[in-house]
């Protein structure tokens, strides 16, 4: 079945939005053909894995077996990781149960807690807060040496321990890594910690359909089936090769075609529900990190990228809106919208407002129709103004929809990344940072990169 979420890009055309848009042609379907068969290989070689992972049943059952003898157990899951490890679950459980202040899903416990910085006014604030007798730990890390990631697991270890035992934590703690290589796998066997594995042929933002998202998931009572399976979907419909089909492609053509003949050099999202603001910042790091390269794989310096930005609708129209219709016309705009809310909510005729203006037109419609209409007011506004955007429309936010969506920006993502002739599934620009942090916490092999902060070695108590 293909997936019922559509793509809209009427309003990037340049009968929409006059010379800033872009023109059918623009849109080349040789280019998309070549982009599909040139991904379709990296999957087929075993180079990239993300598309696999739907075939993958047992991990599933087996995630699911184990979550639900211990979720009765606890009442939060901490979970320890950060980037690819850490935004996926966020984005699924807040999209799901709702942004964390204001989680209403009761029925589904425990409350996951996402320990993603290593800021110790944070740490030790998550720690004071949390009961380490009714806590469980997601111990995250694809390469298993991640700095922030093992220095709060040696934290949070020492602070179960000496709440439960050590026999007690072990059980407690459940490893998430890479099936062949790390520190963690070492320190998991060592421990006798149970495990879920990340197969090596998927990166870390492409990573969350892998246990690092579906075990956290399932611990919080989500469905990882229905996940799966609009996962599943998302992928037959991002295999056509028919561009009206494939609204990935689609996406992809357009985004591309904005950056590189429009100069369009940033990407707001502009997500128009509350449960999808975490799932920004999952995409952001997915659209950021995977096409912002300096060189394409013939190794010339092209330095691609759009800077994606998140925006939270309809609370950013009173922040950014300003900025987007009349600054620099050198954005495109991306709608999230959903077509049904879980719940809605009629504005009451209230006999003593109906006399002022500003309450009388609002009293009796629902908010759900607030809502939309100011979405929808946002576009015009962009669109007159010359703004180019376009929209991903899902019919709800449930289990079934986030997996296909996300499915969806992950083949957008890889798709660009061929279109742009670069490497969408490598991160060299992050490495230098790391090694000069190792160099400056004293890690043996890496004193030369301590001293490219200054002239002289330094070192970090
Ligand atoms: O997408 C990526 O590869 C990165 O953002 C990683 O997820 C991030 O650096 C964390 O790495 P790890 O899972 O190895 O701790």
């Amino acid at each position: 079945m293909s997936v019922p979420i559509r793509f809209n890009a009427q309003n990037t055309l340049k009968s929409a939005v006059g010379d800033h848009g872009i023109e059918t042609t623009d849109l080349d379907p040789k280019a998309a053909l070549d982009a599909l068969i040139g991904f379709r290989a990296r999957v087929d070689s075993g180079e990239v894995g993300f598309p696999n992972l739907p075939l993958d049943q047992n991990t599933a059952k087996s995630v699911e077996r184990f979550a639900a003898d211990l979720r009765g157990e606890v009442e939060s899951v901490l979970l320890l990781g950060i980037g690819g490890s850490a935004l996926g679950p966020y984005a699924l459980d807040t999209a799901i149960r709702g942004p964390h202040p204001v989680q209403v899903d009761k029925k589904r416990s425990p409350r996951l807690y996402v320990m993603d910085n290593v800021d110790p006014d944070f740490v030790s604030a998550f720690l004071e807060n949390l009961n380490p007798k009714r806590t469980a730990v997601c111990l995250i890390t694809k390469s298993g040496g991640t700095a922030e990631t093992l220095s709060t697991f040696m934290i949070v270890h020492e602070w179960l321990v000496k709440a439960i035992g050590g026999k007690k934590a072990g059980r407690r703690i459940v490893a998430v890594t890479d099936d062949r290589k790390g520190d963690l796998l070492a320190i998991a066997k060592a421990e006798k910690y149970q495990t879920f594995y990340i197969p090596a042929d998927v990166g870390g933002r492409f990573s969350v359909f892998t246990p690092v998202g579906l075990l956290p998931a399932a611990l919080c009572g989500l469905d990882i089936k229905k996940l799966l399976h609009g996962v599943h979907d998302a992928n037959t419909a991002s295999w056509s090769r028919t561009l009206e089909t494939n609204p990935a492609m689609q996406s992809a053509l357009v985004h591309h075609a904005l950056d590189t003949k429009r100069g369009k050099k940033i990407e707001v999202v502009f997500a128009y529900s509350a449960y999808l603001w975490g799932s920004a910042f999952w995409y952001r790091q997915l659209w950021a990190e995977s096409l912002g390269k300096r060189i394409n794989r013939k190794g010339e310096v092209v330095h691609t990228g759009q800077t994606p930005v998140a925006a939270l609708g309809v609370t950013d129209q009173h922040s950014q809106v300003q900025l987007y219709v009349e600054g620099p016309n050198d954005k495109m705009i991306t709608f999230w919208a959903v077509e049904k809310p879980r719940t809605d909510l009629k504005i009451p005729v209230t006999k003593q407002f109906l006399q002022y203006d500003s309450c009388a037109y609002l009293a009796g419609k629902k908010l759900s129709s607030l809502f939309q209409a100011e979405r929808m007011a946002t576009e015009a506004a962009l669109t007159e103004a010359q703004r180019p955007n376009c929209r991903w429309t899902l019919p709800r936010v449930d289990e079934y929809y986030i997996g296909a969506f996300f499915q969806l920006l992950e083949f957008q993502t890889a798709f660009c990344g061929e279109l742009y002739g670069i490497n969408a599934f490598d991160q060299p620009g992050v490495e230098l940072a790391k090694k000069i942090s190792n160099g400056l916490m004293g890690r043996k092999g890496f004193e030369e990169y301590a001293q490219k902060v200054g002239p002289k070695k330094q070192m970090i108590a």
